[in-house]
């Protein structure tokens, strides 16, 4: 096989179509952007092993892997005509641009909503793929390598589940959000490993859940909805693994470590709430500006609950570990999101609820396990 790899000096802008649905059939060309990165790894010796949360995770992150091949029903269909979202969800269905629209491009919209929300899981999932595979190299101790190690193949089979599920249902991608892209970049060129750690497990790790969980309440789609359902299964684990590791570690740094690891998760928990505001599609369907887009989307009640879903899953995980200090916490005041931090976090989330069988009857249709 002659393969061609096209190296781009940035993401594509336009929708990229997939293989086996209208374009580029029979092409074999890979379109590849290149990062560096100063990595700096450690061997680990003594490898040693501690009964602890972390090993324990990690013993439930091998047991409770599933197969997107085997173990989702990939033969759920889903009506052409129908919506993917409900209209009571869509921010701009009070609009006049949307309500001038044919009910067949008001049907177009919502497609290609689902087309941008599935396309960000995807890319997310590759970014937390490369993440947690540099994680192998550069975490400290064996048992977060061991963990990490557990976690990339998690992100692997995350990346392989919503490709497969985008082929099946549309067909095409949209590009990265240019903001979940800058913390990527960030969090892959940076070479202190504990700021890909913190970037990773709790703030993307952070936004995953919130994000799944959100999908699983509101899409029609029972196949994706299953999908989302172990999906998010993993991302608990993970996040789970960062808050257990990170509160023994955090006490180490100096104080002025730890400040700059506090502004790093500040200036990360800014740029994921710009990752949830999709303005590509309502630009292209209702004829307004990004602006207006933008300022609908942030009154927008659903939106609202959202935003409040993702901080309730990243705040309180933050304070757990050491990194909501006085010295910071104006700043996160100042975004608004401070008054999460008495949640609960996730670093006592009882071993027993990540336990539980991967399969039941409400994932399921099938009541055995395939
Ligand atoms: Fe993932
Ligand atoms: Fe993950």
């Amino acid at each position: 096989m002659n393969i061609e790899l096209i190296k781009i000096p940035e993401p594509p802008t336009d929708l990229l179509y997939l293989d086996n649905r209208r374009l580029r059939k029979n092409d074999e060309k890979y379109l590849i952007e290149s990062f560096e990165t100063p990595l700096i790894g450690y061997y680990n010796w003594d490898y040693r092993d501690t009964e602890n949360r972390i090993k324990k995770l990690y013993e439930l992150g091998k047991r409770l892997n599933w197969n997107a091949m085997l173990d989702v029903d990939w033969s759920i269909e889903f009506p052409e005509d129908q919506r993917y979202t409900n209209i009571d969800l869509n921010p701009f269905s009070e609009l006049p641009e949307y309500k001038q629209l044919t009910d067949s491009k008001k049907l177009e919209m919502d497609h290609e909503t689902l087309a941008w929300n599935a396309s960000q899981f995807l890319h997310g999932e590759q970014g937390a793929l490369l993440v947690s595979s540099q994680l192998v190299s550069c975490a400290p101790t064996h048992q977060a390598k061991l963990y990490a190690s557990s976690q990339a193949f998690d992100e692997g089979r995350h990346v392989e589940v919503f490709h497969k599920y985008i082929n099946k249902r549309v067909g095409y991608m949209y590009p990265i959000n240019p903001y979940l892209k800058i913390l990527l970049d960030k969090m892959l060129s940076d070479s202190r490993w504990d700021l890909k750690f913190i970037g990773m497990q709790l703030i993307v790790e952070g936004l995953a859940l919130a994000a799944f969980e959100s999908m699983i309440q509101s899409t029609n789609d029972p196949l994706l909805r299953e999908i989302c359902k172990l999906t998010k299964r993993d991302e608990a684990r993970h996040v789970t693994f960062g808050v257990n590791f990170l509160e023994e570690y955090i006490p180490l740094l100096s104080e002025e470590e730890v400040e700059e690891r506090a502004e790093f998760a500040l200036e990360a928990c800014k740029v994921m709430r710009e990752r949830l505001i999709n303005t590509a599609v309502p630009v292209k369907f209702l004829g307004i500006t990004e602006d207006k887009a933008r300022e609908i989307l942030l009154d927008d009640h659903v939106i609202g609950d959202f935003r409040k879903l993702l901080f309730s899953n990243i705040v309180p995980n933050l304070k757990r570990v050491g990194l909501l200090t006085e010295k910071i916490r104006p700043k996160f005041n100042e975004l608004g999101i401070l008054e999460y931090e008495d949640l609960p976090d996730s670093g006592l989330v009882s071993l027993e609820e990540l336990n539980k069988p991967l399969f039941d009857k409400t994932l399921n249709k099938n009541e055995e396990p395939r």
